[in-house]
């Protein structure tokens, strides 16, 4: 096990020719080309620990860095983190990197594959103790199967995981719990989610998370095993990667809102990031399984609290009380797309309560991102650079929603400068068959607030 190259070098090797190539970024391909968005193999190291799976590859986080020119010394951040791509790149090319995440379970994720501290020896010695245990244990078939409370058992999609490999699962978070020293268990424990949704449960994404078929459930599955393998991979990692423990990074469970008192002013030099599109997906469905397993999630009402953190991106998470949209009530395209998908809902004679939110949500959505764009303003270096990945989209009956632009339109109310927006790929729509595009829209920081009021609300921002 192990790789005898000084790794450290290897990265800081890896910054420099990043630095040393032209910062033009070229994309031959990018029409409907799904590799585009794969994690490369060279990249996988640490990357792999745990991931979305529409996560943005580490490789366009490098084009990101060599384009803004950004250097060890520089700080960069990701507003909208989730498993930390960004936060965990820029640490391997030695920046000092810092990230914002709502969803708990996205945010330790993250955290866990920030710290390269344990020693890959005595991680595995101690996840050999925690699988014998646990083997033991679960060989006793004399005990009743552990299950979920009822209340947990609610949130979970329904048949997301069988009995049996549950109750493995369950016995197994306990040995870790009870055996793994603390310098280890929070990785073992993201091992354990990992390999929940690839090997024990009964998901599948697709990229929306669903039940498998019946006939695919898994009545059984060795989740020891498969926990020992992901465990195992960790370790080679993290012996790739021991060097640099040093290089600062770190995640913030907050709100990406309301960024002020979360990070120093005037501390960060580029944003790379992906934050939701307005396109009815919910981060809490993806991550729902292995969040309550963990413990991050118990009921409904931790649930409720976990979404009103988020941007609303969708109508599940959209509440009585939301207020964003007031930040685009003078945004005449928006509010014009609002029409558009509320008079077609009418047209449609489609009446269910979510869809008559979806007017809402998309309102909501700009509205959160425009107080996001606000307040990041602060934290901002003079001449800081930002890279915003969002997609076009058709989710709300199929009115369009060029997201990019209208992100551009409200920074420019804002004082950034609307630097480019670049194709980064597109993606094939099923139900249109219209390539969509995913872009990167570019923007600047001069370090002035404009003297004139931001134009897309009463309400000062
Ligand atoms: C498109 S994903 C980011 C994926 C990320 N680039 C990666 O590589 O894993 C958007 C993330 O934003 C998070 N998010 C949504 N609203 C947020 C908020 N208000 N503050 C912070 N994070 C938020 C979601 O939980 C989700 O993890």
């Amino acid at each position: 096990m192990g790789i005898s190259v000084p790794v450290s070098k290897h990265y800081i090797a890896s910054l420099s020719l990043l630095k040393a190539t032209p910062n033009t970024i070229e994309r031959p391909n990018n029409l409907g080309n799904p590799a585009l968005n794969q994690l490369r193999e060279a990249d996988r190291a640490v990357h792999s620990w745990y991931r979305f799976v529409l996560s943005f590859p580490p490789h366009l986080v490098q084009d990101y860095i060599r384009k803004f020119q950004l250097d060890r010394g520089d700080h960069i951040l990701d507003p909208f983190c989730g498993t930390g791509t960004t936060v965990v790149e820029g640490k391997k090319l030695g920046l000092s990197s810092v990230g914002i995440e709502a969803n708990p379970m996205a945010w330790f994720a993250g955290s866990v594959k920030l710290d390269w501290t344990p020693d890959p020896t005595e991680l595995l010695n101690s996840a050999h103790q925690v699988s014998d245990a646990a083997k033991t244990l679960i060989e006793k078939k004399t005990q009743t199967l552990r299950t979920l409370s009822e209340e947990s058992q609610k949130i979970i999609l329904t048949h997301s995981i069988s009995p049996l490999p549950l109750h493995k699962t369950l016995v197994l978070l306990d040995q870790i719990q009870r055996y793994a020293k603390p310098a280890h268990s929070q990785h073992l424990r993201l091992a354990l989610a990992k390999a929940i949704v690839t090997s024990i449960s009964n998901l599948r994404f697709g990229p929306e998370v669903s039940v498998v078929s019946v006939d695919k459930v898994k009545e059984d599955a060795p989740v020891v095993d498969a926990w020992l393998k992901e465990v195992c991979l960790m370790a080679e990692d993290l012996s790739q990667v021991q060097t640099l423990t040093e290089v600062p990074a770190v995640i913030h469970h907050a709100d990406a809102r309301h960024i002020l008192g979360v990070l120093a002013p005037k501390s960060v030099d580029g944003v790379i990031t992906s934050p939701p599109y307005p396109n009815e997906k919910d981060y809490t469905r993806t991550t729902r399984l292995e969040s309550v397993l963990l413990g991050f999630i118990q009921n409904k009402a931790e649930l409720r609290l976990l979404k009103e953190g988020l941007i609303r991106s969708n109508t599940r998470n959209v509440f009585k009380a939301d207020n964003d949209d007031i930040w685009v009530s003078k945004h005449t395209d928006i509010q014009q797309i609002a029409k558009a998908i509320e008079e077609r809902r009418i047209t449609l004679g489609k009446n269910s309560g979510f869809e008559r939110l979806y007017h809402r949500a998309v309102k909501l959505y700009f509205g959160g991102m425009a107080k996001h764009l606000a307040d990041l303003r602060s934290v901002l270096r003079p001449g800081a650079q930002l890279a915003y990945v969002v997609g076009d989209q058709r989710s709300y009956l199929q009115v369009m929603i060029r997201t990019g632009q209208l992100l551009g339109d409200i920074a420019e109310g804002l004082g950034y400068e609307l630097v480019d927006i670049e194709l980064f790929r597109t993606r094939l729509s099923t139900t249109t068959q219209e390539q969509m595009r995913e872009e990167v829209v570019l923007l600047r920081w001069s370090g002035k607030v404009p003297s004139k009021p931001y134009p897309f609300s009463d309400e000062p921002l």
